[in-house]
């Protein structure tokens, strides 16, 4: 059985829905979870989803990430841009992660274009809404089929 995938959300995230939504939309996080849900289900995935406002929660996930998951889904929200202390957690897990953002921080303030979460990443979505959640699940889903394939490969 395959462990859930975690999908991380960082500060500010819970008031998805209300907050800045020129921005971020007008979906809500328990509107996103029950998206990811979903459609993790089609790939016979679960999930366990957070939110926190917290980076000690947010490591402390991350940690049992290490064992507990089989791949890391997470928006860091404005952590990405200032958190080594996250980088640091996510160097020590060794399965795939997606750094998400809603919206495109390339196009917008340039404290926002340095991301610390990119250097452990294995991939990136930006820019495509709350859907980037749901193709988030898509791409791991993807990423494991593959590892999974390496691993009969080899053996
Ligand atoms: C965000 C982008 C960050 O720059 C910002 O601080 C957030 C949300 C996004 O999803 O677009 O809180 O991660």
């Amino acid at each position: 059985m395959t462990k859930p995938v975690f999908i991380l959300n960082g500060p500010n995230l819970n008031l998805l829905g209300t907050r800045e939504p020129h921005i971020y939309g007008t979906t809500t996080l328990a509107e996103v979870e029950e998206m990811c849900r979903a459609r993790a289900k089609d790939h016979g995935l679960e999930i366990v989803f957070h939110q926190s406002n917290s980076e000690a929660e947010i490591i402390d996930w991350i940690h049992d990430a290490i064992n507990d998951a089989s791949g890391i889904i997470i928006n860091p929200a404005a952590f990405t841009h200032t958190s080594l202390a996250i980088l640091d957690a996510l160097n020590m897990v060794k399965h795939p992660i997606i750094e998400l953002h809603i919206s495109n921080p390339h196009n917008r303030e340039s404290f926002r274009h340095h991301s610390y979460v990119t250097f452990a990443a294995t991939g990136f979505i930006c820019g495509l809404g709350v859907n980037g959640y749901a193709l988030a699940v898509d791409a791991v889903a993807e990423l494991l089929k593959d590892l999974q394939s390496v691993g009969k490969k080899s053996t």
